[in-house]
């Protein structure tokens, strides 16, 4: 048996990753990072300095002594100012596949990353969890849905989070992410050869749980406590 399990969850844009990851999270005890989280508080961070998220010339200047904690409530603070909200804004989510494609950018997110998930029992969600931040994770999963219905759920979470956009708008943003975040040079989004595919557009929220649960167990023989 090993010490600690890691877990990585990747997948195009709003395919419920973090919505899964997080309850999973809850059931196992393990700790969870929302990587899109760090790019999109990067993308704040660039933003908010009056630079050009798609300039990496620019971008890059907000990297040196930059400080992003998630916290365990889900409380993202980017140099000690809380964002949580205010990355998830269209702002945010129309640029961020910009700087989450800018190399310098990735290499230092990465590096906290992986310090971050060291030592733990961890679930970690994004792009390139399985092909390159973890690539000895003990699980993968591959978690998608089709875009009608990723475009669908984001809509209803930001209605829900009180944000305002149409599904037109999101379905446009959702499918251009998936293009700039699969067609970028450095680590790209792409389901890792040994990765279990999940497609969850038939499955509610709790079918996909299970569904990952019942991979980690298949994967780790660890017991699930009950739920
Ligand atoms: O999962 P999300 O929508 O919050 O991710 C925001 C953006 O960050 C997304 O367009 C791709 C990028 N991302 C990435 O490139 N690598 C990760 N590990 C996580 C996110």
């Amino acid at each position: 048996m090993k010490d600690f399990i890691t877990v990585a969850i990747d997948g195009p844009a709003a395919a419920g990753k973090s919505t899964i990851a997080k309850k999973v999270a809850k059931i196992l005890n393990f700790t969870y990072l929302d990587t899109g989280a760090m790019y999109r508080a990067v993308t704040y961070a660039v933003e908010k300095a009056g630079l050009n998220p798609e300039i990496e010339e620019e971008s890059v200047k907000v990297l040196p002594g930059m400080t992003i904690d998630l916290k365990e409530d889900g409380t993202v603070l980017c140099n000690g100012e809380d964002v949580t909200k205010v990355i998830r804004e269209p702002v945010v989510s129309s640029k961020v596949s910009y700087i989450a494609a800018m190399k310098p950018i990735r290499l230092a997110l990465v590096d906290m990353q992986r310090a971050l998930a060291a030592a733990k029992n961890v679930i970690l969600d994004g792009r390139d969890i399985g092909t390159y931040v973890l690539p000895n994770a003990d699980v993968k999963i591959f978690q998608t849905a089709s875009v009608e219905t990723r475009a669908k759920r984001r809509y209803d979470e930001n209605l829900e989070k009180g944000i305002a956009t149409t599904l037109e708008e999101i379905e446009e943003s959702v499918r251009k992410r998936d293009y700039i975040d699969s067609h970028r040079d450095f680590a790209p989004l792409r389901e890792a050869e040994d990765a279990v595919h999940l497609d969850t557009s038939n499955l509610n929220i709790d079918e996909s749980v299970e569904a990952v649960l019942k991979i980690i167990v298949e994967k780790t023989g660890i017991e699930v406590p009950c739920h």
